[in-house]
């Protein structure tokens, strides 16, 4: 067994993220209470207060997962699992479709997860890269040469966790002629899609182009309920089938309560809202950052995300981004996540679509270390 690959970056979160005074480190917006969630229908919560809490359908609730299957052209409910968020979709599609020494093609930088989960596991691995001198947009040719006979799978998360891109169709439909070429799996991880920035309209999926697409996604992103702990895989039955068996060995299923919230969420009345509250935080959150990032010119560069609270920005100062984070931590009480994470140093990824009252603050605490390291102040 190869030896085990904590995922850095949750570890870091999971220990420090409850007890920071401003915790910029989250990728979703600030999280919807109980009460946001319930507000259209007053008497859904007598309706709530009736519920059995014993296990619910361990593949998620009939209504659940027909309301999942309405965000994909073409799917229905029995391509659709409900899991332990995105992370339990990511976990199980992966084991499902790989097996030890298979080849995996990962889009780099990325959440870390299924690259951690395949250095743990003995996936081969091999990267294809999102270049910041071109936008962050895929390279294809790195794809195309990357993708060989061995390949089994090709990992992508769009919209993209760290850098906020959104993929082009022209460059889904390359990456799917490229995993058609060998016959190779896509899994999509698309937590972000719904949390644009830009404009209305939701970045297409992965799922419906190819035979061979798993597309996972969640409500922990684009519908501010990470604490449902929620997610999804969604795919060709059979293989929906398979990863069901594997949520059976490490959850069983999702608790029923949040499997009910999680439909109504989803339902056609309440999800435009929810969606759109997501999208006004990072729309109010952007000119915020952007303005204090115009005050430090000389020192930040940020290409800007098209999607997702966050931004990735690349410093000029002379110290390693963990160090940076660590002491920001410990001087400043914010937490930020440092580019190491995704293996890029002089990077940081910092998230703005929280109240102003939050977020201002938490970003003068980083411009005071910053003149500090600067020698200014
Ligand atoms: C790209 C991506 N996938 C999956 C996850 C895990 O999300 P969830 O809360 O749905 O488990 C995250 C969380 O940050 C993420 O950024």
């Amino acid at each position: 067994m190869p030896e085990f690959q904590p995922f850095t970056m949750e570890r870091m979160m999971s220990k420090f993220e409850q007890d920071v005074e401003y915790n910029l480190s989250e990728s979703g917006v600030h999280p919807v209470s109980l009460a946001e969630l319930l507000a259209d229908d007053p008497e859904e919560m007598n309706r709530l207060l009736a519920t059995e809490l014993n296990y619910p359908h361990v593949n998620g609730i009939p209504e659940l997962r027909e309301n999942i299957a309405a965000l994909y052209d073409g799917a229905v409910p029995e391509n659709v699992l409900v899991t332990v968020g995105a992370a339990e979709a990511n976990y199980i599609t992966t084991r499902t479709l790989l097996s030890a020494e298979d080849e995996i093609v990962i889009m780099l930088p990325n959440y870390m997860q299924i690259w951690g989960i395949a250095k743990n596991h003995g996936y081969r691995v091999k990267a294809f890269h999102l270049r910041e001198e071109n936008s962050w947009a895929p390279d294809l040719d790195e794809l195309d040469q990357a993708v060989t006979a061995k390949t089994r799978l090709i990992a992508v998360c769009n919209p993209n966790n760290p850098t906020g891109r959104i993929l082009t169709e022209a460059q889904m439909n390359a990456i799917v002629a490229v995993a058609e070429r060998v016959g190779a799996w896509i899994l999509a991880d698309e937590v972000y899609r719904g949390a644009e920035r830009l404009n209305g309209a939701e970045s297409p999926s992965f799922y419906g182009r190819y035979d061979k697409v798993v597309a996972t996604g969640s409500l922990s992103k684009a519908y501010g309920l990470p604490g449902l702990r929620i997610g999804w895989v969604v795919g060709p039955p059979d293989t929906v089938d398979d990863t069901w068996a594997r949520h059976e060995y490490v959850t069983i299923s999702a608790t029923m309560l949040a499997n009910k919230l999680a439909a109504l969420a989803l339902s056609p009345e309440v999800r435009p809202r929810l969606i759109q509250r997501t999208r006004d935080y990072i729309r109010r959150g952007y000119p915020v950052l952007q303005e204090w990032m115009d005050n430090h010119e000389d020192t930040l560069h940020l290409t800007p995300p098209q999607a997702a609270a966050i931004a990735f920005i690349r410093y000029q100062l002379d110290i390693n981004s963990t160090a940076f984070t660590e002491r920001l931590r410990k001087e400043k009480s914010v937490l930020i996540v440092a580019g190491d994470h995704f293996g890029m140093d002089h990077f940081v990824r910092v998230s703005f679509g929280l109240p102003h009252d939050y977020l201002i603050p938490g970003l003068d605490r980083i411009h005071e270390l910053i003149m500090k390291l600067k020698g200014v102040a």
